[in-house]
């Protein structure tokens, strides 16, 4: 039952490319930028006006929610606010007819996520759902959805389920996009052919496996880490550090680079690992004088870097080579090797990965 891996999650993360590829079949063919999502398409004048997009989820579903929010507010240019289900529900929320409520669940079942569309839906909203679990409770109460196909998720840890879930909401960034009319059509066949490419890019990053394991064994017995991302790599990072806590009870912590001079930079000495997602992009600049101020205070970085990099290589103490592509699109190749980090450092503490203390697959209960 899992195909000759040890855990579920190991099982799991390598059949990413295949999620991934699954989760786009019959959606998208780049060669002819033509992309089809029926669900978007019956609802396209709710989509084309939309005031607002909202998304309401937990947890890794959260973390994919922030990816999309990036995603759609620079292809769609549609204002997008990510949710805690469980804060939105409780807060009275200003929700307004116009709105369309994004719910990603990949149980289907997690009840602060089910609450926060019931609520949602009475006040006049319509409810898209982005779930893995067809025939779901949250699948079942949306207006309309678009399913991850990542087949069943058994370890506790979310791999496949976040990077289908990514998939599907780039598609649905661009088809609104394309709808709007905010995209060039260059640009958008562009990041189709790219999107077309991420399986055989996740396929190259599952084989950095050894690498990270001998990462793996230097900072086992750490007992904090910090992540840093930016732009797109900043959700990478809060999904990063979630997966470490959860798996091996290391204490780890996810920010935006930029936030640690606010704080958490107090943190850094020489004991403290730092893993800083620095790939080729729009904030690389910026990011490698994150990776300076870390060094100054004798931090130990660990640094996922893009292919050919010839700069952070010189200043950080470990650095990781994935391969290039748009920089949206690469949420699901950098979060790869944390994956791996995580599991291996859990492995190594004896900790039960997939099944870890105080966890459950779905919280349907709030
Ligand atoms: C983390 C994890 C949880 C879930 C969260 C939401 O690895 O598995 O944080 O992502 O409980 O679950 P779903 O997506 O089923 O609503």
């Amino acid at each position: 039952e899992k195909g000759g891996y040890p855990h579920f999650m190991l099982k799991e993360i390598f059949e990413q490319p295949r999620s991934i590829m699954d989760s786009m079949r019959g959606r998208l063919v780049a060669e002819n930028t033509q992309l089809t999502m029926s669900s978007i398409r019956e609802y396209a004048t709710r989509f084309k006006n939309a005031e607002r997009i909202l998304i309401v989820a937990c947890g890794t579903s959260w973390h994919a929610g922030l990816v999309a929010e990036y995603m759609i507010e620079e292809f769609a240019r549609i204002p997008v606010e990510v949710e805690y289900a469980s804060e939105f529900r409780y807060r009275n929320p200003v929700i307004r007819e116009g709105d369309i409520v994004i719910a990603i669940s990949q149980s289907g079942e997690t009840a602060d996520t089910l609450a926060a569309l019931e609520l949602a839906k009475a006040k006049g909203a319509m409810i898209f759902g982005v779930c893995n679990v067809v025939g779901s409770s949250i699948a079942r109460a949306t207006d309309a959805g678009a399913y991850t196909h990542a087949g069943p998720e058994i370890g506790v840890a979310s791999t496949k389920a976040f990077t289908a879930q990514v998939t599907v909401l780039s598609l649905m960034a661009m088809m609104i996009a394309e709808m709007r009319g905010t995209m060039e059509l260059t640009a958008l066949r562009t990041l189709m052919l790219e999107m077309e490419k991420i399986p055989a890019k996740v396929e190259q990053a599952l084989l950095l496996d050894k690498e990270i394991q001998a990462i793996s064994e230097i900072f086992k017995d750490a007992s904090n880490f910090i992540y840093l991302g930016r732009g797109f790599n900043f959700p990478v990072a809060l999904e990063g550090a979630l997966k470490l806590k959860e798996i091996s009870y290391i204490h780890a912590e996810g920010y935006p680079a930029a936030e640690m001079k606010h704080g958490p930079i107090a943190l850094i000495d020489e004991n403290m690992p730092v893993v800083v997602i620095a790939t080729k992009d729009s904030s690389y600049e910026k990011i490698v004088s994150n990776i300076q101020e870390v060094r100054a205070r004798k931090g130990r970085v660990i640094a996922i870097v893009t292919e050919g990099d010839t700069v952070i290589p010189q200043m950080a103490e470990f650095v990781i080579e994935v391969p290039n592509t748009h920089e949206a699109l690469m949420p699901l190749i950098s979060v790869i090797p944390l994956q791996l980090l995580s599991y291996h450092i859990a492995v190594m503490r004896g900790c039960n990965v997939d099944q870890p203390r105080n966890l459950a697959k779905s919280v349907t209960v709030e």
